[in-house]
């Protein structure tokens, strides 16, 4: 982690905006609608930010889109970068520990996930309880290194990654919306493949409800900070469990199901920033 490269990010956007942030928002595949609904938005691509990495998924715009929202100073991502893309933890994290320079203290999260859990279906969308974060547990997080011990611990803790009253928050929302909401553990691994039938049973197996390609990393780096982080799944496919089951999964598949599953994460999330005190 370079401190030096969070405070020179920091101090680039301040120079562009210097209202102090209150959440940050990260937008996953297909799921970017909300940016729309801001006022006062100031757009920054991520190309013109010190040490940010640019993604290189085709929908991933690679912005931030940073305004009012339900009466918080919200920065929204579109598109975030993945280790898949061959970017380090650090650059995966850097836009995390960016904002909480910014002033950010609630992190809300969501990413395209494949459906584990047998009763998920394809658009449903999953409010994250908890997750398996795959390469950590092998020594691949955002921690790896020197700890910088002005920003966060060097063993934090994550009984409660996911935080409780915000789960709460939406719960209440998706009831009072009538949105449907499946709750499970996300399994973060790093992709780009999509999982073999056998991996995926194994997934299962070891208490999986959703997998996907991103997000821990990033929820590591705010709770490290002290950040309450609140994250959702859209889930754009189901698990084959077995080779002679159902289609391949693919990118054209997950882009079309993300339309479906926007409105539902759109209302939670309008909701939730309606109900907190960041
Ligand atoms: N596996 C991993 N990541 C994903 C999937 C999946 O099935 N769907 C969307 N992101």
């Amino acid at each position: 982690m370079n401190i030096l490269h969070i405070q020179e990010a920091a101090a680039y956007i301040r120079g562009i905006t210097s209202q102090p942030w209150d959440v940050l928002l990260v937008l996953g595949s297909g799921l970017g609608g909300v940016a729309d609904m801001m006022t006062d938005a100031v757009r920054i691509p991520y190309s013109e930010v010190p040490h940010f990495a640019v993604s290189t998924v085709a929908s991933h715009a690679g912005q931030f889109v940073i305004g009012n929202l339900k009466g918080h100073r919200v920065a929204i991502m579109q598109g975030r970068v993945h280790f898949y893309e061959g970017h380090s933890m650090d650059k995966v994290a850097l836009p995390v520990r960016v904002a909480h320079a910014l002033g950010a203290r609630v992190f809300i999260v969501s990413n395209a996930a494949g459906g584990i859990n047998r009763s998920f279906g394809v658009a449903d969308l999953m409010l994250m309880t908890d997750h398996i974060n795959f390469l950590g547990m092998a020594g691949n997080n955002p921690l790896m290194g020197p700890n910088e011990d002005s920003l966060g611990p060097r063993f934090p803790e994550l009984t409660i990654a996911y935080d409780l009253e915000l789960r709460a928050l939406a719960r209440a929302v998706a009831i009072e919306q009538h949105v449907s909401l499946q709750e499970g553990v996300y399994f973060g691994l790093s992709g780009p493949f999509f999982e073999t039938p056998a991996e995926l049973r194994f997934l299962r197996l070891i208490g999986a409800d959703a997998v996907g390609m991103s997000t821990v990393n990033e929820v590591l780096a705010a709770r490290h900070l002290g950040m309450r982080v609140l994250g959702f799944s859209g889930i754009t496919n189901v698990a084959r469990l077995s080779s002679d089951e159902g289609e391949p999964p693919n990118h054209e598949e997950v882009m079309a199901a993300a339309p479906k599953i926007a409105p539902k994460l759109q209302t939670i999330v309008l909701g939730v920033l309606e109900r907190i005190r960041a």
